[in-house]
């Protein structure tokens, strides 16, 4: 039996939608209940809805054998797991916004709010800007309007949020996109199946 972790959400079903593809169906997957655990015995495969930031989590344990994660998670929490292939889907990027009019004054120690500590530090620290990151867990785009922070770092898909908070991007760190990753020993142990996805996804 494959364990497949699938992130729960905007990209879910289009994931699965890779799976089946791939020769790795479960149809009870879109029957619309509740349930997050499904499974197919003929195909060898179960599936489980996890939250996208801890499909890694699973997958590093090996409470599955594969999953799908986003890069920017790969890079927050450098989980100990193979980065198989990039799913070129959920593009984004990680960027640095701030209020239309900011202007930075490198005299002082730039306020940074973010989800993605390691990130905004590896890349201030790459520029050489003094930096006091504040870590916050989601809205973050309101943190320089309530004057908590100069600047954020945080993902940007179509730029609605900050558009809409009168936030604009000054820089943009790296790109993003969902990974397929695999558990090390899972890799070995159950290679041929493995093999067969990354195969039939690479197409
Ligand atoms: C992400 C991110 C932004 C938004 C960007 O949040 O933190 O708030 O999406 O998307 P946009 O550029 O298309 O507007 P998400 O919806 O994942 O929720 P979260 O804050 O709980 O992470």
């Amino acid at each position: 039996m494959l364990n497949v972790a699938l992130p729960k959400g905007r990209l879910g079903e289009n994931v699965y939608r890779l799976f089946e593809a791939a020769g790795f169906p479960c149809p009870s997957l879109l029957d619309g209940s509740r349930k997050l655990i499904f499974e197919n015995e003929e195909a060898q495969v179960r599936y489980f809805w996890a939250k996208p930031s801890d499909v890694a989590i699973y997958v590093e344990r090996g409470a599955a054998d594969i999953g799908v994660a986003g890069k920017d998670i790969l890079l927050e929490y450098e989980p100990d797991v193979y980065e198989l292939l990039d799913l070129q889907m959920g593009k984004c990027r990680m960027a640095v916004a701030a209020p239309k009019d900011y202007q930075d004054d490198s005299r002082y120690t730039l306020k940074v709010a973010t989800k993605f500590s390691r990130i905004a530090r590896e890349y201030y620290t790459s520029i050489g800007r003094d930096i006091d990151i504040i870590h916050l867990n989601g809205s973050i785009e309101i943190a320089p309007i309530l004057g908590l922070s100069d600047v954020i770092v945080d993902i940007v898909e179509t730029g609605t949020t900050l558009k809409e908070n009168n936030l604009e991007v000054i820089e943009t760190i790296v790109p993003i996109s969902a990974r397929l990753i695999a558990n090390k020993s899972s890799f070995k142990f159950k290679q041929a199946q493995i093999e067969k996805i990354v195969r039939e996804m690479s197409k």
